[in-house]
């Protein structure tokens, strides 16, 4: 029984590796940002927004546990699923743990991009982006630190770049028998 948990900051490719990744090692994916999304029926800024963001943990928390019993399966998570509850303790306990890490430049450049859905820094103009993200991600290191791969990805601007990039983990994750 396979179960991969991709973790990292908002804008290190999380989603997007997982669903490669997925594809590949033929497993089953699921985001949990979309599975609370559909779950709730709302976008993760309606629900920073109507709830507030304890709740947000909270919810997140419940469905990281529910998403955990399933099996042959990628899950990318949220940025700050980690960092709050024992969730890192939880995933490391029922599976294996990915953290993507892209360097403080590379993520806040990505972000400014697409920071409109992303509660955390949607208002904030790309000076306070870079800014945010490199004090906050000194904070979340501590936990995503903790997975049990660290697999470290550069600027992603092609398909092609980011299929090298997923076959590599892909051998990284068979290499060190963590599959
Ligand atoms: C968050 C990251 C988001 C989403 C929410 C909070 C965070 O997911 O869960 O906006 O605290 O970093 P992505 O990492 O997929 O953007």
């Amino acid at each position: 029984m396979k179960r991969i948990f991709l973790i990292g900051y908002m804008g290190a490719g999380k989603t997007t590796f997982g669903r490669e990744l997925a594809k590949l090692m033929n497993l089953d994916f699921i985001d949990l940002d979309h599975f609370i999304q559909n779950r709730y029926n709302k976008s993760i800024g309606q629900l920073f927004d109507q709830l507030g963001e304890d709740k947000f943990r909270e919810i997140e928390h419940k469905l990281l546990q529910e998403v955990s019993e399933f099996e042959n399966v990628i899950i990318s998570t949220g940025g700050g699923t980690p960092c709050f509850y024992d969730n890192m303790e939880i995933m490391n306990s029922v599976g294996n743990t990915v953290y993507l890490k892209a360097d403080t430049y590379t993520l806040s450049k990505r972000l400014n991009a697409c920071k409109d859905k992303r509660p955390l820094i949607k208002d904030k103009n790309e000076e306070e982006i870079l800014h945010f993200v490199t004090i906050n991600i000194a904070k979340r290191e501590l936990f995503y630190n903790k997975a049990r791969l660290v697999f470290e990805t550069e600027e992603l601007t092609s398909k092609e770049e980011v299929s090298k990039y997923v076959a590599s983990l892909k051998e990284k994750l068979q290499d060190t028998n963590n599959v």
